[in-house]
């Protein structure tokens, strides 16, 4: 599509793009608004760079891409509940959404569409994000594979999985981060193994290393090897694209179609992200 009011310079072959032309502390109009959500739905993640933005309008932005939610694990920002802020600190070890490549939060039965981060604090270096392409990620699938797990649902928890403390991935002993409903880790919720995107139609596939644990009336030991072979796939480094970010750069991925995974390479700098999810209005 050409676009009329923003321009979108793609940042990879797979997805993601940057935005510009548009600022976003102000209400955007209707057919600006329109031609943002095309961008994203087109790109998969958009970075909007050079951006100010105070909380309220970080809400508002949110707005256009569906109903903001609170993350259940953090407590929100004090006044914004549903603004989570990503703190690590210089002293930190442990980063908040690393570890392996995953969509957001798909231990709840209506997980979140989109995912916002505004980038607060950056470090002088580090502190990307990947991101990879799950439409590609199923498209290069064998029929064979296609037709074994289009069927399948997959069981994500909240809890402990492969990824081992989910606490300590949560960055538990950050000043930056306070917990909280911790007695729900058990959440569990099924989810379709091949998502049909309800926006563009289109099939990704829908299981990630830290939340899905098995396939629904399969056994561990059967679902396992499937599972592996799926995870090594969808982090194939030509359905991905990294993202360095600056401070007042927002960015929005489709959690129903992409995959992320937050790199851990800046221990001694403090990075801070405005985190926002979003679910279908
Ligand atoms: C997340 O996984 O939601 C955080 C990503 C990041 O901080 O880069």
């Amino acid at each position: 599509m050409a676009f009329q009011h923003i321009e979108v310079k793609k940042i990879a072959g797979a997805l993601g793009a940057e935005v510009f032309g548009v600022d976003l502390s102000k209400p955007l109009s209707n057919a600006e608004a329109e031609e943002v959500h095309q961008a994203y739905l087109d790109n998969l993640v958009v970075f909007f760079p050079g951006q100010s933005l105070s909380p309220e309008a970080l809400i508002q932005v949110a707005d256009m891409f569906g109903v903001p939610n609170e993350y259940p694990f953090a407590k929100g920002m004090y006044g914004y509940p549903k603004i989570t802020p990503l703190v690590k600190n210089a002293e930190d070890k442990v980063n908040f959404g690393g570890g392996a490549f995953h969509s957001d939060t798909t231990y709840m039965e209506v997980p979140p569409v989109a995912t916002m981060l505004y980038a607060v604090e950056t470090p002088p270096v580090g502190g990307d994000t990947v991101f990879a392409n799950m439409y590609m990620a199923y498209e290069t699938l064998s029929e064979g594979m296609k037709a074994l797990i289009d069927p399948l649902v997959g069981i994500s928890s909240a809890g402990a999985g492969r990824v081992g403390d989910r606490k300590k991935l949560m960055n538990a002993d950050s000043k930056g981060i306070q917990l909280q409903n911790l007695d729900k880790l058990s959440m569990e919720a099924d989810q379709p193994v091949v998502r049909v995107h309800e926006e563009t139609g289109k099939k990704a596939l829908f299981v990630n290393f830290i939340h899905t644990l098995t396939f629904k009336g399969w056994t561990e030991a059967e679902s396992a090897p499937v599972l592996h072979l799926l995870f090594e796939h969808l982090k194939r480094p030509e359905f991905t694209a990294r993202y360095a970010w600056k401070p007042g750069t927002m960015g929005v991925w489709d959690n129903r179609a992409s995959q992320h995974y937050a790199i851990n390479d800046y221990q001694g700098h403090r990075r801070e992200m405005w985190r926002v999810t979003v679910e279908a209005a």
